[in-house]
């Protein structure tokens, strides 16, 4: 079975998020089932991207309203994958050193889906399944069943994947004309709350719709930014699948971004190496437990609030540290910083992306905070876990569904809502586990084994794939 994932980010090639860990990683695990997956995404003016191998393997041209756009599909083969990765190169449209955040993304997640489909349908063989992911390519059912150009593939069984719904790439009909000549009884499929809706499209057409975590999907129902009729309305093809991690590329023992590796036989050492090492670098004492956040700073993370949980857990005590890494929102991360000189010692923040730092923080911190609002699935509270961590969550999406609180039996710590309160009484619980060691080290370990592995998952997505290509061979 060929499977071909649609994507604007993939790790290690280009990453914003989890999207590109979930992208970097399902293949993988999906080819060690014997399928033959493979990904596409658009060529970017990235380090790894320019140091990679490639060979052009098809050159054509795309027509976006009154401007064509040349492009080139590159094959990447690199042993590190796991799976073959094409990138859309088009020169002037894709080709930027960042993955978002352009004036032109519409016309750049358009430009990117009309090469993918205008591509696949010179090949001998198509794929068997298209499994797209986000709004960024969420146009792309619709393309393939209703418009003429690509009416070849109207048989191709499409998966999409809701990474967050919070993100729906909505654009006016003004710009309608950048999509190639289609039925136009059909334009219902396009439309949600007046404007073509990429995300509300994929959900309409495509075969099956996927979500990262159960719980999220539930959710949906209730609370999906507009969305929630639609989601209700189509919950027949709808499931919550809960995401993995690549245990291999998040392996304590073997990652060669830490300090320093451990297993289980000596994790209490290993952190406590990595631990050091992050007090040193960020003026923090590692005789106090460490409470650390890793994300976007943005509404959805709770970012907003840690500012003023700084504040108040130093008002508690002074007796912890706390770490933030990451960039977002300039407002927060300007209050961030207002707080490194009042707290000094036993406060820090980088503001940035560091995919190095991240890993030592997985190893070093004694506690990860994560005070989303939303959710979809998380893979930070796993990485943290995997890494003899303890969580610190909200329970929401899939946080809910992957962390079980200490007092509960579990080997978390929960709280249900993305308050300064909240958050504080969970960092308080924090400090009382780590008054007592023993129990602390137990959950270290506990944490460490348990499986968050795609093992879990991927073949969740081939039972799909198995009854797509049944309805579709009847
Ligand atoms: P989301 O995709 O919503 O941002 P996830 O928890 O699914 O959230 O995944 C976030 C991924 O991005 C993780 O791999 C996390 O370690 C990484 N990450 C987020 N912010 C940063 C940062 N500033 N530096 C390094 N890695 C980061
Ligand atoms: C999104 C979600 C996050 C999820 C990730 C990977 O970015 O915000 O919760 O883990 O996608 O599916």
């Amino acid at each position: 079975m060929n499977i071909l994932h649609t994507s604007f980010e993939c790790y290690p090639v280009a990453k914003v998020g989890g999207l590109a860990d979930v992208v970097g990683a399902l293949p993988k695990y999906q080819n060690n089932l014997n399928l033959n997956t493979s990904i596409i995404m658009p060529f970017y003016d990235n380090q790894f991207v320019k140091n990679s191998k490639q060979i052009t393997i098809y050159k054509s041209t795309i027509q976006l309203g009154e401007i064509s756009y040349p492009y080139t599909i590159q094959e990447l083969k690199s042993p590190d994958l796991g799976f073959t990765a094409y990138l859309v190169y088009s020169n002037g449209l894709l080709d930027r050193p960042n993955v978002y955040n352009y004036e032109d993304d519409t016309e750049r997640c358009i430009g990117f889906q009309l090469a993918v489909l205008d591509w696949i349908t010179t090949l001998d063989k198509a794929p068997d399944i298209i499994h797209c992911h986000d709004h960024h390519t969420g146009l792309i059912p619709f393309l393939m069943t209703y418009t003429t150009p690509y009416s070849r593939l109207r048989n191709i069984p499409t998966v999409l994947t809701i990474h967050n719904a919070q993100y729906q790439g909505q654009l006016s009909y003004d710009k309608l004309h950048y999509l190639p000549d289609f039925d136009k009884e059909k334009i219902g499929l396009l439309d949600w709350d007046n404007c073509i809706n990429p995300l509300a499209s994929g959900i309409k057409c495509a075969w099956r719709v996927t979500t990262v975590s159960p719980n999220y999907m539930v959710e949906l129902q209730k609370k999906a930014n507009g969305l929630e009729r639609l989601l209700q309305h189509e919950n027949n093809k709808c499931i919550g699948i809960l995401n993995g991690i690549d245990t291999k590329t998040w392996d304590p023992e073997t990652d060669p971004m830490v300090i320093k590796n451990y297993g289980l036989s000596n994790v209490a050492l290993g952190k406590l190496e990595n631990k050091k090492w992050i007090c040193k670098h960020f003026n923090l004492d590692s005789n106090k437990p460490l409470f650390s956040f890793i994300g976007r700073l943005v509404g959805e993370k709770g970012a907003d609030i840690l500012p003023d949980i700084i504040e108040q857990s130093f008002n508690d005590t002074t007796d912890i540290n706390i770490l933030i890494l990451g960039s977002g929102n300039p407002e927060t991360e300007e209050r961030l910083k207002s707080l490194q000189e009042k707290f000094s010692g036993m406060y820090n923040v980088f503001i940035g992306y560091d995919e190095k730092l991240s890993h030592i923080i997985y190893a070093g911190t004694d506690y990860l905070i994560m005070p989303s609002r939303v959710e979809p699935c998380g893979l930070n509270q796993m990485y943290a876990l995997r890494y003899g961590t303890i969580p610190i969550v909200r329970r929401t999406g899939g946080l809910k569904d992957t962390v079980i609180d200490i007092g509960d039996n579990g080997f978390g710590i929960c709280h249900n809502n993305t308050s300064v309160w909240d958050v504080c009484h969970s960092i308080q619980r924090g400090i009382k586990l780590y008054t007592n060691q023993e129990k602390y080290k137990e959950l270290q370990k506990n944490n460490m084994k348990i499986d968050h592995s795609w093992d879990r998952s991927v073949s969740k997505y081939l039972t799909i794939y198995e009854s797509l290509i049944q309805k579709h061979d009847q």
